[in-house]
């Protein structure tokens, strides 16, 4: 019997994760989507699409399925899903990890604002700036709807719904960006200041550079902890040795 391994995805580490996996001989992987974006790029291996129902229908899918091990490799702003694994993994004793890429790290030249949450975000913006782009994703527009006299520049995979800023030009785009292509669109919409999650990663950084570049202030959204006690790896290479130790 192959092992059973469930990779909750969404992000490209996953992908990368279950392509090395399903390479290696003895390996089942199932990759496990939300089911949020209309057209995602599917991981090999067999693909699973949809919320589990919360903790305890992700136990019951575990146990049904016999699966032995299980990766998070959502994003690591997505805390919900991480939280019910851990406790899903504890209820059925299967093992789990984490696959998190690295943080963002401020370097010379940053002006960084970093605030707590979407909200703690849109309470900084009005003393930063009047033109922002906004690229923290569709889900939570919620929280910079009141923000009637900024204008936003909004990118995201895909459209984003109401209630969202009333000025808002909508720009629907999925990563790796380019830093020529982020610093064109900071000189022609004439952003002076800029909003991300710490997600990490290379595909979403040149905004970074490019805000530098230009002087104007960036608010990072921080990130949700892992829930204590799982071991957290931070490329695919990574989880695929820590994996090697936590099965018999
Ligand atoms: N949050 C972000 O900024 C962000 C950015 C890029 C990609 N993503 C990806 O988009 C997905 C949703 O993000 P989110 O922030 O809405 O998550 P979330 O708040 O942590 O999860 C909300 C609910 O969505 C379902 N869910 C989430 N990820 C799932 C997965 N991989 N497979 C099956 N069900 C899943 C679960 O439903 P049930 O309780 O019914 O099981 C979960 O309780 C994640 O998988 C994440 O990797 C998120």
């Amino acid at each position: 019997m192959p092992l059973h391994i469930l990779v909750l995805g969404g992000t490209t580490e996953a992908r990368r994760l279950a392509e090395s996996l399903v390479a290696m001989d003895g390996i089942k992987v199932t990759s496990s989507l939300a089911g949020r974006v209309a057209q995602p790029k599917l991981p090999p291996g067999e693909v699973r699409v949809g919320g589990f129902g919360g903790a305890e229908g992700m136990a019951e899918w575990l146990r049904a399925h016999h699966v032995d091990a299980v990766i998070d490799a959502t994003h690591p702003f997505a805390g919900t899903i991480s939280f019910n694994a851990a406790s899903a993994a504890a209820a059925v004793h299967v093992p789990l990890l984490a696959l998190r890429r690295p943080g963002w790290v401020p370097v010379e030249g940053d002006r960084w604002h970093v605030a707590e949450s979407l909200a703690g975000a849109a309470e900084l913006l009005p003393e930063l700036g009047r033109r922002v782009f906004l690229t923290t994703g569709r889900m939570g527009l919620a929280a910079f709807a009141p923000l009637d006299s900024l204008w936003f520049l909004m990118r995201s995979v895909d459209a984003p719904e109401a209630p969202c800023p009333a000025r808002m030009e909508v720009l629907l785009d999925r990563g790796p960006f380019s830093l020529e292509g982020e610093r064109e669109l900071i000189r022609r919409h004439r952003v002076d200041v800029l909003v991300t999650k710490d997600s990490g990663g290379d595909a979403t950084a040149p905004k970074l550079t490019a805000a530098r570049e230009a002087g104007i202030p960036v608010v990072v959204v921080r990130r949700p902890p892992v829930p204590p006690g799982v071991r957290v790896a931070g490329t695919p290479e990574e989880a695929i040795t820590l994996l090697g130790a936590l099965l018999p």
